[in-house]
């Protein structure tokens, strides 16, 4: 099913501007970075697997081909979990020395987590910031060290990325996703009236709103809906945080709230929306009769809810192939590649997952 996904993935990048999926830009052959890493830092993570000295198995020696600081924004969280493995792995079975970071949703601490990488002499950066709202300061920092740096998963504004040639973002359109929520609704017998009364009646859980992920799928899955002519009512909108218990507390309270009146639970991930289904069930309401409930990302755990119909749908939110993309950017940085303004932000595209193509995304 790997194959699968990743056929899927190669089908599906899409990239902005001139960046022909980092294998663009202006390449000046300078090489990649000369250091020899110097002291690990302390990490959550296993130690680098012990590989073979001479790469016999074609699987190249731990670290002949670089070390790479990773920094994700926080690891308790279900996404970049995945996310982060996929890295590691990717960049682990081309030789690189790894080290990953956790940020634990503390900027202060990714920033000082990013010094020591510099400090220690790494040779590129994939970053994962806390506040997007950062970017600017992290850029300045990985720019005056002549860091080759990859953003990830939070995007940062095109005008923050210009300040330096030898930095990308790697993540997807989050407005796309947004609009495939509101289509699975659409596509829905009732297209989410169930009741009948001529206008969609929802709840959104919103995931951390400093997050333009956040931001645009609350937005585009609201507009799918009004796009296509159909009336809408917010009973509620609140925060969760991408969080899963958040999402529960959400939902039971908006159940208790507003009962039978909603008939969609938007969600901006899945996580979230796993939470919700569990105050669903209690409130014991059945999704797909009297409810429906949408999530983003095609968490295992949602992809079996999806499958046994307790979930509407879902978005993949394509963690192996974004990590993928990454890897491929920070190899081009590596090689020389710069890019200019507007030229800086790769996207993968994200996929609609209904019962129907479900167990094309399960393991
Ligand atoms: C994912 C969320 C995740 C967030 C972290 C989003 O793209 O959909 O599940 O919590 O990224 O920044």
């Amino acid at each position: 099913m790997k194959k699968k996904l990743l056929a899927l993935f190669l089908a599906s990048i899409m990239v902005l501007g001139l960046l022909a999926g980092c294998g663009g830009g202006n390449d000046k052959n300078s090489g990649g970075g000369s250091n020899d890493g110097g002291q690990q830092q302390e990490v959550n993570t296993p130690d680098p697997a012990p590989a073979p000295e001479t790469g016999g198995d074609n699987t190249p020696a731990a670290g002949s081909a670089g070390t790479i600081g990773v920094c994700i924004y926080k690891f308790d969280d279900a996404f970049m979990t995945t996310y982060r493995n996929a890295l590691q792995e990717i960049l682990e079975g081309k030789g690189y020395q790894v080290t990953v970071v956790d940020g634990n949703n503390d900027q202060a601490k990714q920033n000082e987590q990013i010094n020591t990488f510099i400090t220690q002499g790494v040779d590129a950066l994939i970053i994962n910031p806390v506040m997007t709202s950062a970017a600017a300061t992290i850029i300045d920092t990985v720019k005056t060290a002549d860091i080759p740096t990859v953003l990830i998963n939070r995007e940062p504004t095109a005008e923050d990325m210009a300040a330096y040639e030898k930095l990308v973002y790697v993540g997807c359109d989050a407005a796309q996703s947004g609009t495939f929520q509101g289509e699975l609704i659409l596509d829905t017998a009732n297209k989410g009236d169930i009741n009948g009364d001529g206008k969609v009646s929802y709840i959104m859980i919103q995931g951390d709103p400093e997050n333009i992920d956040a931001k645009l799928r609350t937005e585009y899955s609201v507009k799918a809906l009004t796009d296509a002519g159909v009336e809408v009512e917010e009973l509620n909108l609140t925060r969760g945080d991408w969080d899963r218990e958040k999402g529960q507390t959400i939902c039971a309270n908006d159940l208790a709230q507003f009962g039978e009146k909603i008939e969609v639970v938007f969600c901006n991930n899945d996580d979230m929306a796993v939470g919700a289904l569990q105050a669903i069930q209690s409130a014991g309401r059945k999704v797909n009769e009297d409810i429906y409930l949408v999530g983003v990302d095609a968490l295992d755990a949602a992809l079996n809810e999806v499958q046994a119909g307790n979930m509407t749908g879902t978005v993949l939110n394509d963690a192996n192939g974004q990590a993928a993309q990454a890897v491929k950017c920070m190899e081009a940085l590596l090689n020389g590649s710069t890019y200019g303004a507007g030229e800086q932000s790769v996207y993968v595209d994200y996929v609609k997952v209904t019962p129907d193509n479900v167990s094309d995304f399960m393991k």
